[in-house]
């Protein structure tokens, strides 16, 4: 078991806090965080797999990844690319996370497509197709702590009431630890969702939370105080890694 991770000292997070001036100079931090967790996983293992949120932080990051310089430097041909969730409606519904994902990055970089792990957001069983995508993990990837599969790094944004990936408050997938993924329930439309499960969250190698805004420092202050889903997100033997905008961390700082 790893050392507990040790917590910021100007904002009480878990784990290492780094503050940009804006959303876009948060996104070009994080690409280049990407982007270095990328190159080194491709050179002691020849691939890299990633897993990618939703939301509209995120997807500030994956425009700025299919641009230059970064759409250059990454190594997409040994990309293998997952998701933290997906809402219940087909993958060319633009509510679709992996909608969002291909058309701000994938469909711009040379991500081979067998490559690209979707969650079957539009299967009329949720259940069934979380199994699979859970069989699929365990299939591909390694085994990381409690027994769940690893990924390299694991990209997660976080909702104004604490949730991440779809592991909404007060819903039965936040008490599940025996397997991978599992059906998701929102309090906003879609409600149904496919979510990665808390161990396959804390079983990352390098786990990264973007958070941009105001509105978004009662959730960063239930993280701190434990009170919210995203504060059970703790790799076991990982890195944990904050990008917050000035807006975001200042409301935390202060209160
Ligand atoms: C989803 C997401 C979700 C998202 C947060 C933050 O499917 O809704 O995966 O967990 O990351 O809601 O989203 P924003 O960055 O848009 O606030």
């Amino acid at each position: 078991m790893a050392a507990p991770l040790g917590r910021d000292g100007a904002t009480g997070l878990p784990g290492a806090v780094h503050v940009l001036g804006d959303p876009p100079a948060l996104a070009a931090a994080a690409a280049a965080w990407l982007s270095e967790r990328s190159a080194t996983a491709v050179a002691t293992r020849g691939r890299v797999s990633v897993s990618l949120a939703g939301g509209g932080t995120p997807k500030t990051l994956y425009e700025l990844l299919a641009s230059p310089p970064w759409r250059d430097r990454i190594a997409w041909e040994r990309w293998e690319v997952y998701y933290g969730d997906e809402r219940a409606c087909p993958p060319d519904d633009p509510e679709s996370n992996h909608h969002m994902a291909a058309t701000a990055l994938l469909d711009h970089v040379p991500v081979p497509a067998g490559s690209v792990h979707r969650m079957e957001g539009e299967s009329p069983d949720l259940d069934a197709a979380a199994a699979r995508y859970a069989d699929l993990m365990a299939r591909l990837l390694p085994t990381g702590p409690g027994g769940a599969p690893r990924l390299d790094v694991v990209l997660l944004g976080l909702g104004t009431n604490g949730h991440t990936a779809s592991l909404f408050p007060g819903t039965p997938a936040l008490g599940v630890h025996d397997r991978w993924a599992v059906r998701g329930r929102a309090d906003y439309r879609p409600y149904n969702r496919i979510t990665l499960t808390y161990p396959t969250l804390n079983a990352g190698a390098s786990v990264a939370f973007l958070v941009a805004g105001s509105e978004k420092v009662p959730a960063l202050r239930g993280v701190r105080d434990g009170t919210v889903p995203a504060a059970g997100v703790v790799p076991e033997d990982g890195e944990l890694l904050w990008f917050l905008d000035e807006e975001a961390a200042e409301g935390l700082e202060a209160s």
